[in-house]
């Protein structure tokens, strides 16, 4: 499948639910969420008919995402199915590792691959205060289970934040001179205005850059096939890797190969465009597969060229981050 500027669509996110065990400042407000209602939210059998048609489109990676998927009862079963799609299609996960240690041993046996784990701070108060939750310890637990489980190599996403977490950069950063994970510094996009940061709060991808200058020359990775936004670094020295996601410069728009289903079962071409085709027309009003199919390929024609996102917000979609899974 390839949308109208000749992007091969190979790669879909699959949000299974808008809900989450944390409330990280830059995602959630505290209170006043309102979550979609059960009868919103796609059942696993509406899911998966969505990845069985995207799969016979040639999508060939599904990534799970949330809120945080692992929340949703009988998520296991799930990415068992996703990992049995006839095309057998890559699965991974983004996660917040809460619930990781007790779920690794069990996604691997379903055939999940890889795992991302969401962390922006390796101290537990700030942990608490960022996420008004606690569980560092639980993450941490969960990024070792991980490993044991053999489901490499594994990311760690960061979003740094100025006067919240922008002096643990260097303290991520030597996280891969021990262990062979790639730690990714993601810019904070500033998606929704009624979030306790705004855009000036996020560090801008050359910032962090320039203080991983303190290690030493940053050697320059090449760019893996399908390695996403990410640009990749090795610190002197490093087993791990570095990567830096300038999400809001719209460098990598001409290489997006990607679509989004969020848990209600609309679709969305690109993160930052709010525009949504819903499937739960045909998938509820007895279309048929092929139904589903055009949905699907309508969706990946209408991308956009590039992100329309100004540094302003205004543009910003709708959802926040936590109803689209990043
Ligand atoms: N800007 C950048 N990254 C974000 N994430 C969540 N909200 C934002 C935001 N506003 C990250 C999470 C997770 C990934 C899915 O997206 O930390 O790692
Ligand atoms: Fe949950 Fe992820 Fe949002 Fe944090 S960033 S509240 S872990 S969905």
């Amino acid at each position: 499948m390839h949308d109208q500027f000749g992007r091969k669509i190979d790669y879909l996110r699959l949000s299974v639910t808008d809900r989450c065990n944390l409330r990280c400042r830059y995602c959630m407000p505290e209170e006043g969420v309102v979550g979609l209602s059960h009868d919103d939210v796609l059942r696993y059998e509406e899911l998966l008919r969505v990845a069985a048609a995207s799969c016979r489109l040639g999508i060939r990676k599904i990534r799970v995402t949330g809120g945080e998927p692992l929340v949703r009862r009988g998520i296991v079963g799930f990415i068992g199915q996703l990992a049995n799609l006839p095309e057998k299609p890559e699965i991974t996960l983004t996660t917040n590792g809460i619930r990781l240690a007790e779920y690794a041993p069990g996604l691997k046996a379903a055939g999940l691959s890889r795992v991302n784990i969401s962390l922006d701070t390796l101290k537990a108060e700030r942990f608490k205060s960022l996420t008004r939750r606690e569980g560092l310890e639980q993450v941490l637990a969960g990024i070792t289970a991980v490993e044991k489980a053999g489901m490499l190599p594994i990311k760690i996403n960061v979003v740094p934040l100025r006067n919240v977490n922008a002096d643990e950069i260097a303290d991520f950063a030597r996280l891969t001179l021990e262990h062979p994970w790639e730690v990714r510094f993601i810019e904070y996009m500033p998606i929704s205005a009624d979030l306790d940061f705004a855009a000036e709060d996020g560090l801008p991808m050359a910032e962090v850059e320039a203080s991983l200058g303190a290690f030493g020359a940053l050697e320059p990775l090449p760019r893996a096939e399908a390695a996403g936004p990410a640009r990749r670094y090795r610190l002197p020295g490093a087993i791990g890797q570095i990567g830096l996601i300038p999400s809001t410069s719209g460098h990598f728009c001409p290489e997006c190969n990607r679509l989004r289903v969020m848990a209600d079962g609309r679709v969305r071409g690109c993160l930052f465009d709010d525009h949504e085709i819903d499937l739960k027309q045909v998938l509820r009003g007895g279309g048929d597969d092929q139904a589903l199919e055009a949905l699907l390929l309508a969706a990946a024609c209408g991308k956009p060229e590039k992100q329309q996102l100004k540094n302003s917000g205004k543009n910003a979609p709708r959802r926040r981050m936590h109803g689209i899974g990043g």
